[in-house]
């Protein structure tokens, strides 16, 4: 629900980050604004570059600094700002109140141990539980992800474990110890079309038997689209637009936005030429001056050269940044 600010979980405002290399400094964030309500999932969604993985570091306090150099803004997390936390605040925080799944659940699962053992010392650790009851809990969690209830799973070496069960035992481990709010970034991009339905089913499930608020990261528009509440589109480390997904999809306002929904394949249109967007992201070293799509955008005029567009807010939560608006279209 729109302006609930007491179910407000994630508040982050004007989030700069720099990365500073010896070639020059690359901006990867430029005033990141976003908020993520209690039970909610949130798509962020925005082509390779754009930013979404720093965002996610950012929140999980998993952001090495240096290389990055965290300019301004907060990460309000139920009120507190991660970025203020101690590395030792920001542990304890991550894992029991914030949990985190990935891409790549190789990298994530620790080689060397067993699923279960995995999950029952994050229960140990976090709740001072005895390792019957971990034991007990470790198992239901492995119910709910669809690996079964028998004790094969919680016996087995990430690599005996195929990727798609690999993917189910990394969301198991992540919602353990109930946290409140659980990042995935891009957790079903490396998988098949039907396994990627199936964890985007199990997800939607977290929202709803736990009240979860969830940041879903993606390149991919037509899979946030699946899954979101609300959507906000990233570009050259700005959000450009952030709407009910509803809206979004039914009446797009910035340009970037128009052109993603436009190259969505779409059942209708199958068999017609998929469109893309000409150009790419630029790199966080060379961000255009004005607005940071200007040079991709086929409506933009002298002004959106000199002028970054702020945010503003056409109503019922719909924001988006573009000066453009109301004066000029791209049509489907
Ligand atoms: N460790 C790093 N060193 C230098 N630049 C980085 C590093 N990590 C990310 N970046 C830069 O930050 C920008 C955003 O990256 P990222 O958040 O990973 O994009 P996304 O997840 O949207 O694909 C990119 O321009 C990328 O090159
Ligand atoms: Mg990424």
């Amino acid at each position: 629900m729109d302006g609930a600010q007491d179910q407000q979980l994630l508040d982050i405002r004007g989030l700069e980050v720099d990365f500073v290399q010896p070639r020059g400094v690359a901006h990867a964030l430029r005033g990141i604004d976003l908020q993520l309500n209690r039970g909610e999932i949130h798509g962020l969604v925005g082509e390779s570059g754009s930013g979404k993985t720093v965002t996610a570091m950012c929140i999980t306090g998993l952001l090495r600094t240096p290389p990055a150099r965290v300019n301004a803004g907060r990460v309000l997390f139920g009120g507190r700002d991660m970025l203020q936390m101690t590395e030792n605040q920001r542990r304890r925080v991550r894992g029991k109140e914030i949990g985190m799944i990935f891409q790549e659940p190789g990298k994530y699962l620790n080689p060397a141990y067993r699923i279960g053992e995995q999950i029952t010392e994050s229960l140990r650790l976090h709740f001072q539980m005895d390792r019957h009851e971990a034991t007990r809990q470790a198992r239901e969690f492995l119910g709910f992800v669809g690996l079964g209830k028998n004790r094969r799973i919680l016996r087995s070496y990430p690599h005996e474990l195929s990727g798609g069960m690999k993917q189910r035992a990394m969301i198991a481990m992540a919602i353990a110890c109930h946290p409140a709010l659980l990042i995935a970034d891009e957790p079903t991009t490396a998988l098949d079309v039907t396994l990627q339905l199936q964890i985007l089913r199990l997800i939607r499930r977290l929202k709803q038997e736990f009240s979860m608020g969830i940041l879903f990261v993606s390149h991919d528009l037509s899979v946030v689209r699946e899954i979101s509440d609300r959507i906000s589109v990233i570009y050259a480390g700005r959000i450009v637009e952030t709407a009910a997904a509803h809206r979004l999809f039914k009446s797009p306002l910035h340009p970037y936005t128009r052109l993603l929904l436009l190259s969505i394949p779409d059942a209708a249109k199958r068999g017609m030429r998929l469109k893309t967007i000409p150009g790419s992201v630029p790199d966080g070293e060379h961000t255009p001056t004005g607005c940071g799509f200007h040079p991709r955008c086929p409506l933009a005029e002298e002004r959106c050269r000199h002028r970054t567009p702020p945010m503003v807010d056409y109503g019922q939560g719909h924001r988006a940044a573009c000066c453009l608006i109301g004066e000029k279209w791209i049509d489907s």
